[in-house]
């Protein structure tokens, strides 16, 4: 993958995004590619990094976030592994609500660069939150993970808008139920019924609107 050094990086995004607070968490500020952006309609050869995921903020994990922050008590103490962190919108609820420590986990090293400026953008401490970029799907994954998540009791994971692509969701969905069943964790997904597997797996379903401005 295309790297810039990283505070390359971090000026390059808060060079090339604008703050945005549009989306239904409102409290929450994103250094995010908005429609004001010149990259909004660049093409892919015009921007450094090749899929800049973190640079949005996801219908899915919008509604999560939205969640988190309508309910902190399932978070609050809680061990919180934000899977796919992305901008880090549902680290950064997980903070505000009271979580004892999180994970900011995504394979895009920009990513957790852009969670992290978007802590600071949002002035929120970083003293519980951990990051990395490993890809946990895998048992040796799971088994480092064991060790993050101590109390079954007050064990969370988090998913936004990880069931983009179907071939990756149904490998997720395997790995996911075995991390599930051996640190004794609670799944929260937020997905826009993009995936008719997860319609199958899920216990209960929290909806939420979405309404363009
Ligand atoms: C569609 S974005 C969602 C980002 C964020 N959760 C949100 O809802 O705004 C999916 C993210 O998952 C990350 N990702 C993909 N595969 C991953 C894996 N195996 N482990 C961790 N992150 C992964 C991507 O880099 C990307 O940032």
């Amino acid at each position: 993958m295309k790297m810039l050094k990283t505070s390359h990086a971090a000026k390059w995004i808060l060079r090339n995004t604008r703050v945005s607070s549009e989306s239904l968490t409102q409290s929450i500020k994103l250094h995010l590619i908005t429609e004001a952006c010149p990259l909004w309609m660049s093409t892919p050869e015009q921007c450094p990094f090749p899929d800049p995921y973190w640079a949005f903020y996801w219908p899915g994990g919008q509604a999560l976030t939205k969640f988190i922050l309508e309910n902190p008590e399932t978070v609050k103490n809680y061990s919180v592994l934000d899977w796919g962190c992305g901008c880090g919108a549902s680290s950064v609820a997980s903070a505000i609500s009271g979580a004892k420590a999180i994970l900011a986990n995504d394979i895009d090293k920009n990513a957790l660069l852009a969670t992290l400026l978007n802590y600071r953008l949002n002035r929120i401490s970083l003293s519980n939150t951990e990051f990395s970029s490993r890809n946990f799907v895998d048992d040796a994954g799971v088994e480092e993970l064991r060790k993050f998540f101590k109390d079954p009791e007050k064990s969370l994971i988090l998913l936004g808008d990880m069931f983009y692509d179907s071939d990756f969701a149904s490998t997720a969905f395997k790995w996911l139920k075995k991390l599930k069943h051996l640190t004794g964790a609670r799944v929260l997904v937020g997905d826009p019924d993009r995936h008719p597997l997860a319609e199958q797996q899920y216990l209960d379903r929290y909806e939420t609107k979405f309404t363009k401005r």
